[in-house]
């Protein structure tokens, strides 16, 4: 298989002699140097102010940013191309990226989402959903976009993307949007991506979106957006396959990963699975919604999902399956382990009437499966609920297990710590005393909960080379 990308494990930046822009404007001449680790480096480099931008903050650079990727796509099938953007405020509204690509942001670069709707192109909605999530019809394309490519890096030595998602919150909550948000970055259609070492704050709704793409690396990413902000959901892998999310840090409105496949009808008759899906090192803050979600479209599938080593502070929910009569498709195979809890109102929570339908065609002989659900290894401390688990009447959701998990009440809990419904499964070594659905297997059985020792394709590590850019300024 062919993983061609990857894997950056550092970034440097080096330059001679330093990096100030003041400095750098006061002697010209002076070459910048970009160095850092990738698996193919590209033949050509170039910067967005050779493309007549101006990173003042005000003059917007959508022309700009997008004249030079349609210029940098010539290096597509010639050895790739780099397009640096360097320290500034630099306005944008949505632009589009090419193959063989990489995006590289300074530190101190700052992209900055236009807050006009005329600087965002209005795009079909996504087949597996049938409409756009805030409204019928279109959607506006994302800040960074891409669909049908191969090989892009979107990365940078933490340079941020600032989407100034307020007056779209604004719009939402009155209202008064002609389509739905536009998300930070959208990747559709692709394979070989790579999003890392940056900063997304302030989102108009999602932050990170890969969409019926393969081999995906999002690591190093830091999310940051108020956590009553509507929609801010942190990196939403939607029917991909081969995904690796590690080390990054989200505080959000909203779930920080929600794993996805499509919605009802629509997602049905697409038909592609979110599988083989690695979480690792995540921390997330997301006091109204989940740190992993499952769902709640789902109807394309989800399976094959490994997430450990997650630390939740101050958030509704560690993990969360959500999904409702209609949904039809399945979630299995979902192994998490080390996941520590601060401040939570449920552990764990399974919502099989979450509603929330595309439309009111949906199918309501479109049973969910959900099936192999595997908790393990964890403590978790002040805690209003251990659980809530509600499957479905007549199809309820079994293999559930959970295993040697600690967790701490807090002083105003509920009385009764599990509530469970229409569900099966097993647990050992759990504190307080799961529900009667989930009969106790005895504490030398601690580890009765599967997690697969073997890695997943995407989990293998790729050599990587030195690459050097030379940047004119
Ligand atoms: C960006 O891609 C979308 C989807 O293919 C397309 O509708 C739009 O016209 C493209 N924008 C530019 C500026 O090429
Ligand atoms: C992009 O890929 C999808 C899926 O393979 C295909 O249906 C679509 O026609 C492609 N679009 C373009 C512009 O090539
Ligand atoms: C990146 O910047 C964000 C926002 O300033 C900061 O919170 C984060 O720690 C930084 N990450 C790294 C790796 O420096
Ligand atoms: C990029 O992030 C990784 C951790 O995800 C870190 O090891 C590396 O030093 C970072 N590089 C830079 C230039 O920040
Ligand atoms: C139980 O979980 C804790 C972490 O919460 C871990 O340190 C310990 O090794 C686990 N015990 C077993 C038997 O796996
Ligand atoms: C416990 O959680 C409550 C909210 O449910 C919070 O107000 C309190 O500060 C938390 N206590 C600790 C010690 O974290
Ligand atoms: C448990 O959940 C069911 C269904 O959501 C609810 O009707 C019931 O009141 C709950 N029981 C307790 C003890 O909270």
């Amino acid at each position: 298989m062919d993983v061609l990308l990857l894997l950056l494990p550092l970034l440097v930046s080096l330059s001679l002699p330093s990096l100030n822009v003041v400095e750098s404007r006061q002697t010209p001449a002076v070459e910048h140097y970009v160095e850092y680790y990738a698996v193919s480096c590209r033949a050509y480099s170039a910067s967005v102010t050779e493309f007549g931008a101006v990173g003042d903050g005000q003059t917007s650079n959508t022309r700009a940013f997008q004249t030079a990727v349609d210029h940098l796509s010539q290096y597509s099938s010639n050895g790739g191309s780099q397009l640096y953007v360097p320290p500034g405020r630099w306005l944008t509204g949505s632009f589009n990226l090419t193959s063989h690509f990489t995006l590289f942001l300074h530190k101190d670069a700052v992209i900055l989402a236009s807050q006009d709707e005329s600087e965002w192109p209005v795009i079909e909605p996504l087949p597996s959903y049938g409409r756009g999530r805030d409204t019928q019809g279109g959607r506006y394309s994302s800040l960074i976009f891409g669909t049908n490519l191969t090989d892009v890096v979107i990365t940078g030595d933490n340079g941020t993307l600032d989407g100034q998602g307020e007056v779209w919150w604004q719009k939402f909550h009155k209202g008064e949007l002609s389509y739905t948000r536009p998300y930070l970055i959208e990747i559709m259609h692709s394979d070989d991506i790579q999003i890392s070492n940056l900063t997304l704050v302030n989102s108009p709704s999602w932050n990170v979106h890969p969409v019926y793409s393969s081999n995906i690396v999002v690591r190093g990413i830091t999310i940051l957006a108020p956590v009553n902000s509507p929609n801010t959901d942190g990196i939403n892998p939607d029917s991909c396959t081969n995904t690796r999310i590690e080390d990054c840090y989200i505080v959000s409105g909203d779930d920080c990963v929600a794993v996805k496949s499509g919605w009802d009808e629509y997602g049905i008759a697409y038909g592609k699975p979110t599988k083989q899906l690695v979480i690792k090192r995540l921390t997330c803050i997301s006091p109204t919604s989940a740190v992993i979600a499952l769902g709640s479209e789902m109807s394309g599938g989800i399976e094959d999902v490994k997430a450990e080593d997650i630390l939740a502070i101050n958030s509704e929910s560690g993990v969360r399956i959500k999904t409702a009569v209609g949904r039809g498709g399945y979630v299995r195979d979902i192994y998490v382990r080390r996941m520590t809890m601060k401040t939570m109102k449920w552990a764990f929570w399974m919502t099989g009437d979450y509603g929330s339908h595309a439309d009111n065609n949906y199918d309501p002989n479109a049973i969910p499966v959900i099936q192999n659900i595997n908790y393990r290894d964890m403590v978790a401390e002040n805690v209003t609920m251990a659980a809530k688990l509600e499957g479905i009447s007549n199809a309820p959701f079994t293999g559930i297990c959970i295993s040697n998990v600690t967790i701490g009440l807090a002083k105003k809990a509920k009385k009764v710590p599990w509530n469970c419904t229409d569900i099966a499964g097993i647990s050992s070594g759990v504190t307080p005393v799961p529900c009667g659905l989930l009969p106790d297997q005895g504490v030398e059985d601690t580890a009765a909960c599967t997690f697969p020792e073997g890695s997943l394709p995407i989990e293998d590590d790729v050599e990587v080379q030195t690459c050097t850019y030379r940047i004119n300024l």
